[in-house]
């Protein structure tokens, strides 16, 4: 019997259609919860189960929202965030409504809730699973003292053009690492037990393909083939099923055609009856309205029709359930098992969070605010999501030498910009900024600062003159740039992903004073840098890095700490290359022997470049590639070894390889290991992340690691509309970024 999800199974179980058994109940709770959330919507009224499935944004204990509560129209409220206040409102639904449901109160808690760590493209910099993880329980620690049982994150949309401005929200351009970091953000939030009271459900959003937004313009369509969906977009919303996350997002965008809100087959179809999702799927805020000004719905009453048949579960501040659905019930256009349905995919969240048992946030648990433990945790995230672009040897700065730290630039003391997007709950007076840090360590008579622009995007040149002065007067230049938080993000796109303002400007005229340039660039998105590569001695890239961005950066550059943040996202040379990423595929015409436009002689005839798959002006590939970055010690690979030179499309193959640290300090290396299907009945990437292993070496110490790659990890979307692994020549990379390393041969056979 095809395998149901729990939530359809267990309907038909307590229906008396299935047998309990055959209902894949998991666990006795599993039973108790399914039980109690079909004995309560027995005893619901058409209403109060609406009610359930609206979600409402917080504006305090006021009487219009209690009455609204009381009359049990609320099933959930977002953007509540004192932790009395919740109490006080939990109470009205607990003690004020004819069942007692209590609500569950959600929120936007994205990197950090009052500790903020770097923004998630700068945790996916990290490849490191338990950060990520140790961040987003140290997130439900926090929110949940406020009472806060549901936050909106992790999102998993693979983001393959930076001029998107939400690229900053996930774990960038490459689905495997997507996969990974997001169920190590799923299970930090959630923990073993969503019962417990320090733990968030999470949400993993936005469902689907809203990364691959057309030209990166925020809420833009998409028109994504279903074999590009199942092999790039989808694959870290089936890991998050997986990983057990609790709810869903539908994204805003259309896919081919129709919006996520109202598309049966992506929420019901793949998420439900494929994946066996039996969590709560909430619309995006306003997503069913907007499927009118999308063109989809002719009026609200048809959006709430088409989001409810579809399968969403909550109508996210859109008014669309709560002013239709009954009508819609009572003319027949949805049925009232459907809303059934709906309502105890809330009920059974409701349950699993033991908001039941435990509706108030406990007083002796709130405000769990800035634990030691916390700022360390932070710390640490930020310094490995640090990624060395470039450097001359003028890093780590000679603390022997240097005598005179000149601290410049818009991002030096910018104490809310280095805490990125989505920081509603953000005390900014907690920042500790690269300036306090520096002064703290080298001594403040040793730091001179001058901002040089007043912020990232301004092309006044007023404060250049301090900023040169200092600059003169010192051994070495620390110039912080980037973007500041409110470039990147939700409707912040950009269609020039350079450094913005005259910042580059300031970078020319530092360098023209003849001192050692260091850049420290603190952004959103990768920024393209070609002319800012030459000029500055050093790069050290990092995504806005959060509360600890400061002392991560400080005990970088004074050496400290060593970087080993990677790229999870490829830096082109210019805007226009994007949509940018690594596992493209080859074409039929591959790039060679590049003329580039200024080689190009006068009246060149038409074919003379070679008239293959280039840019005349940016050439092929990109300026930093993805998985590259550098330490203060170098690493050798072996050449891999593998287990076999065929294996079967059931096998695995155990690839083992060799690193060695030949520099002379310890550090830690990112191991990559890439794969190429060379020839497909659809044609596959140039290479594809199917794993990696961060690894800390001693100088001189060698350690061999053992990557497993199950055939199954080549498998792609085929054209009989199922995953295969099909026959034929593959080749394998052990390497420390997607365009180094030499490849080594295999062969998948069909089984015998
Ligand atoms: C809109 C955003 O797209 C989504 O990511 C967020 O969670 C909701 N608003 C709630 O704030």
């Amino acid at each position: 019997m095809k395998k149901l999800p729990l939530s359809i199974a267990a309907t038909l179980a307590f229906a008396g259609i299935l047998p309990i058994s055959a209902a894949k109940m998991q666990t006795s709770r599993d039973s108790e919860i399914e039980k109690n959330v079909w004995e309560l919507i027995a005893k619901m009224t058409l209403d109060e189960k609406i009610g359930q499935l609206n979600q409402l944004s917080g504006w305090g204990y006021h009487p219009q929202m209690t009455a609204q509560i009381r009359s049990g129209m609320v099933g959930s409220l977002l953007n509540e965030v004192d932790p009395v206040t919740v109490n006080r409102l939990q109470k009205v639904a607990v003690d004020s409504t004819r069942l007692g449901i209590p609500l569950i109160f959600a929120r936007d808690v994205i990197h950090g809730y009052k500790t903020i760590f770097p923004i998630p493209l700068g945790q996916a910099a990290t490849w490191d699973y338990d950060i990520v993880k140790e961040g987003a329980r140290i997130s439900a620690d926090e929110a949940s003292s406020a009472g806060i049982r549901w936050t909106f994150s992790p999102m998993l949309d693979v983001a393959r053009d930076a001029r998107w401005g939400r690229i900053a929200e996930g774990f960038g351009e490459d689905t495997y690492l997507t996969n990974y970091l997001g169920q190590a953000m799923i299970h930090g939030y959630q923990g073993d037990d969503l019962s417990d009271p320090s733990t968030m459900a999470a949400c993993a959003k936005h469902f689907a393909a809203y990364g691959a937004a057309e030209s990166g313009r925020d809420y833009n369509t998409t028109w994504v083939p279903e074999q590009l969906l199942r092999d790039v977009y989808l694959p870290p919303f089936k890991g998050a099923v997986e990983a057990g996350a609790e709810t869903f997002m539908c994204s805003f965008n259309d896919i081919n055609g129709v919006p996520s809100s109202g598309n049966k087959w992506l929420l019901k179809d793949v998420l439900r009856d494929e994946w066996g999702f039996d969590g709560l799927m909430v619309s995006d805020w306003g997503s069913i309205q907007q499927m009118i000004p999308h063109g989809y719905s002719k009026d609200l009453r048809q959006a709430a029709e088409q989001a409810a048949n579809a399968g969403v579960d909550m109508d996210m501040e859109g008014y669309a359930y709560i002013g239709n659905l009954k009508d819609l019930v009572a003319k027949g256009e949805v049925k009232e098992a459907t809303v059934d349905s709906l309502v105890a995919n809330v009920l059974r969240t409701k349950y699993r969070l033991g908001l039941f048992e435990n509706p108030y946030v406990d007083e002796k648990r709130m405000n769990r605010y800035f634990l030691p433990a916390s700022l360390e945790a932070a710390q640490k995230c930020a310094e490995e999501a640090a990624i060395l672009l470039t450097n001359n040897g003028v890093l780590p700065i000679n603390n022997k030498q240097v005598k005179k730290i000149a601290v410049i630039g818009p991002m030096a003391d910018a104490a809310h910009d280095q805490n990125g997007t989505w920081c509603f709950d953000l005390e900014k007076e907690r920042t500790i900024t690269p300036l306090a840090a520096l002064t703290k360590k080298y001594g403040k008579k040793n730091v001179a600062y001058a901002k040089g622009l007043p912020h990232t995007r301004s092309e006044s040149q007023e404060g250049f003159d301090e900023a040169l002065a200092t600059a003169k007067n010192s051994d070495i230049v620390l110039y912080f740039c980037g973007e500041e938080a409110v470039l990147s993000g939700e409707a912040h796109s950009r269609a020039d992903i350079s450094l913005p303002g005259a910042q580059t400007e300031l970078l020319r005229q530092l360098k023209a004073t003849g001192k050692p340039v260091v850049m420290i660039v603190m952004a959103g998105r990768p920024l393209t840098l070609p002319e800012e590569k030459e000029l500055a001695d050093a790069i050290l890239f990092n995504f806005h890095p959060g509360t600890m961005g400061g002392p991560a950066l400080t005990a970088l550059l004074s050496g400290d700490a060593n970087p080993s943040g990677r790229l999870p996202v490829s830096m082109p040379f210019m805007s226009g290359q994007e949509p940018y990423y690594y596992n493209r595929k080859n074409t039929g015409r591959p790039a060679q022997g590049m003329t580039l436009m200024k080689d190009i002689e006068l009246e060149a005839g038409q074919t003379s470049t070679g008239c293959t798959s280039y840019y005349l002006d940016a050439g092929d590939g990109a300026l930093f590639p993805f998985g590259y970055g550098l330490s203060y010690t170098t690493f050798e690979y072996s050449a891999p070894t593998l287990s076999a030179s065929e294996i079967d499309p059931d096998g695995a193959l155990t690839v083992t390889c060799e690193i060695t640290n030949t520099g002379s300090r310890e550090g830690t290396e990112v191991a990559q290991l890439y794969v190429r299907d060379l020839v497909g009945s659809y044609i596959r990437p140039i290479r594809e992340l199917k794993g990696f292993e961060r690894v800390t070496l001693a100088p001189g110490e060698s350690r061999t690691l053992t990557f497993t790659l199950p055939a199954s990890e080549l498998s792609f979307f085929g054209p009989d509309g199922k995953f295969i692994v099909e026959p034929g020549d593959f080749q394998l990379w052990v390497a420390p970024d997607c365009v180094s390393g030499s490849p080594v041969d295999f062969k998948v056979v069909a089984s015998k």
